[in-house]
């Protein structure tokens, strides 16, 4: 089975991360999937950031979730990384789904609610994977395991994936007790037993973020099913697989 080729915010090698910019890019570099962050407005909109405050990648102070919809669509959130991308902005949510609709990319929506406590977010979200009819191409991350478990209960149809960072115990029994479809490892934290106890019970592995050529291979040699790599080509050229 081919690997799953997910662009880690985007092409954010080449573009200003979680911008339309990397996304669009990233389709044209080979990935298979797009990875994303997703936080919430003080107004209660969603929007792709990474950062829980703006000043990083926006140029501006104070947190995402104190700051208007509005406000943040004024937001430069591309000339940090280089004045070519001054014209773009924090995305929402609805901008990513319109850019993937009717192609099939795999959607991996991270949930950055760990240190902000988003209210209503996981109901949000799930509301809107079903009204652009996306159930099948979206997989639900989070570090919040405890907002994956509410997620599952309110949208059993769609996939769940653990993110952490450390290593676990048994990993795939946690994720088959939390009803997760996938782990979602830092790299380091992946074994190859590990690997295969997951798929002999229904559970992928996809790791992030994975740069390296020879990590990359030694991952698919593990067994992944996916690899999430700030480098698309890179990946997309070991695995002979191009663009769909
Ligand atoms: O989802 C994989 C990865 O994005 C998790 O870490 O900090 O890059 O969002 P971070
Ligand atoms: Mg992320």
């Amino acid at each position: 089975m081919a690997i799953e080729i997910i662009a880690h915010r985007g092409a954010s090698a080449v573009c200003p991360e979680n911008t339309m910019a990397a996304f669009e890019r990233c389709l044209q570099l080979g990935a298979t999937g797009i990875e994303t962050d997703v936080q919430m407005s003080s107004d209660g909109r969603l929007v792709l950031i990474h950062d829980e405050t703006l000043n990083r990648t926006a140029g501006a102070p104070g947190w995402v979730k104190d700051t208007t919809y509005e406000q943040l669509r004024s937001l430069d959130a591309g000339s940090w990384f280089h004045s070519d991308y001054a014209q773009e902005g924090i995305p929402s949510l609805e901008e990513l789904f319109d850019l993937i609709q009717g192609k099939k990319i795999l959607l991996n929506l991270e949930l950055k609610n760990g240190i902000v406590g988003y209210k209503g977010m996981e109901e949000k979200i799930v509301q809107a994977v079903r009204d652009w009819d996306l159930e099948q191409q979206v997989i639900l991350s989070s570090f919040n395991h405890a907002s994956l478990v509410k997620c599952k209960r309110l949208a059993p149809e769609i996939r769940t994936a653990l993110l952490y960072m450390e290593k676990l115990y048994r990993p795939y029994d946690y994720a088959a007790k939390l009803e997760a479809s996938a782990l979602h490892p830092y790299k380091l934290a992946v074994t190859q037993e590990e690997v295969a106890a997951a798929q002999a019970q229904g559970i992928s592995t996809h790791p992030f973020t994975v740069n390296d050529p020879a990590e990359m291979q030694a991952l698919i040699q593990m067994g992944v099913e996916a690899i999430i790599t700030d480098v698309p080509d890179v990946l997309s050229a070991l695995v002979g697989v191009h663009s769909r």
